[in-house]
């Protein structure tokens, strides 16, 4: 298929350890830009919940920590990809996370005609990672995020968004498996910001701000790359 640029679906990745802050911007991005959030994370955690082959596959790696094969993972955006929503453009949160998957994204866009636009790095320190993610809850009705200290839910636990009185906690949320994750991230994911530097598309974002600033400095990015 040939598009012209104009009208090339946006294709945003967001870079950063787990913790960074990749989801929280990627649902403001969502419904600010229009783009449609694809999380790996989230993708596989259904996928493990409707106890699919993948799922099947993927459970005990995300528990200790690790990474699940690029063969899955690949096969799981590309055909989320394919999905009607997403042609007006997606954020990727939390994919590619190796070189294998960098490489397979961008064979995959150039079937089709479209580009990054953009991958952002999210810079954090380490330290902070922990205490954002031992603080972690998730809205079981609409998936919003929340944090016990940065941002909190209602004062009776219940979501600010839909209401849901039930908000859950991740199963690798904790610190001995965070630990793992970040160990992972260096290792294997770190070395994307290279790759996209290399390609002319890197754009860094300090995430070390409040949640607000940084989803400022976000959409000045987003902007400058969509024009
Ligand atoms: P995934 O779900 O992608 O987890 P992750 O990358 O570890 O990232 P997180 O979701 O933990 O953090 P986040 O950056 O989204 O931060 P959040 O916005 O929630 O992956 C889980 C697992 O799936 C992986 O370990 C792996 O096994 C597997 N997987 C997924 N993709 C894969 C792939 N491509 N290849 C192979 N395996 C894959 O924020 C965290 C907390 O901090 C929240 O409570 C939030 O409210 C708070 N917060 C956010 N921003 C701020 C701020 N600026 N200040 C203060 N608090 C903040």
């Amino acid at each position: 298929m040939n598009v012209d640029v104009m009208t090339r679906p946006a294709v945003l990745i967001l870079l950063g350890p787990p913790g960074a802050g990749k989801g929280t911007q990627a649902r403001m991005l969502q419904e600010k830009f229009g783009l449609v959030q694809l999380s790996t994370g989230d993708l596989l955690r259904a996928a493990v919940a409707a106890g699919t082959a993948a799922g099947q596959q993927a459970k005990a790696v995300m528990e200790a920590g690790g990474l699940v094969s690029d063969d899955i993972v690949i096969a799981i955006i590309k055909d989320r990809l394919a999905d009607e929503d997403c042609r007006n453009g997606v954020i990727l949160d939390g994919f590619p996370r190796t070189t294998v998957q960098a490489q397979a994204l961008d064979a995959l866009l150039a079937s089709t005609g479209q580009r990054i636009n953009a991958a952002i790095s999210l810079q954090v320190d380490d330290t902070a990672m922990v205490d954002r993610i031992s603080g972690r809850s998730t809205c079981a009705g609409c998936g919003e995020g929340y944090h016990d200290t940065f941002k909190p839910p209602h004062d009776d636990g219940s979501c600010r968004k839909c209401g849901s009185p039930e908000l859950t906690r991740r199963a690798d949320d904790k610190a001995e498996t965070v630990a793992g994750r970040l160990d992972a991230y260096h290792a294997q994911t770190a070395p994307l910001i290279t790759y996209y530097d290399a390609a002319g598309v890197l754009q860094s974002v300090d995430a070390m701000a409040e949640i607000d600033q940084v989803a400022g400095d976000m959409a000045t990015v987003v902007k400058s790359v969509m024009s």
